[in-house]
């Protein structure tokens, strides 16, 4: 049998257009909230068309020494130019980027997920130092 975890993909997002980026200090401050940006085609566009976008992504945060990883965030993206015109027709379109903040008192990593409506799921990872 093989999981789930075994279909996510992972590559270089300088040479990937679909693997998220995640934007955020390498060391923030204990139990201070601090800003993580994460999107997609930070080096190579990704489509957004009704055809070909990304749906969404999430993010998780595994503390140093945990059991469990926690759910940060899910930015969902809904909008992709469809109309009652049919695909690509109604000029409005959700940019896949997304923005929050955090705070935590132990160092961990920061994992996000985006899915594309036709190539899956993908993952990176960023590792937090805390100071
Ligand atoms: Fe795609």
């Amino acid at each position: 049998m093989t999981l789930l975890g075994d279909k996510i993909q992972e590559a270089d997002w300088k040479k990937e257009k679909h693997v998220p980026v995640i934007e955020c200090p390498d060391a923030v401050k204990k139990d201070e909230f601090f800003e993580i940006n994460v999107g997609l085609g930070k080096a190579i566009a990704h489509p957004n068309t009704t055809e070909h976008h990304i749906r969404w992504i999430s993010l998780y945060f595994h503390p140093q020494d945990e059991k469990f990883t926690v759910d940060i965030a899910r930015f969902t993206f809904n909008a992709h130019g469809e109309s009652v015109k049919g695909p690509d027709t109604s000029t409005i379109y959700t940019h896949h980027q997304g923005t929050t903040w955090m705070k935590t008192s132990k160092p961990g990593t920061l994992y996000a997920m985006a899915y594309c409506n036709i190539h899956g799921l993908w993952q990176s990872a960023k590792e937090i130092t805390v100071t």
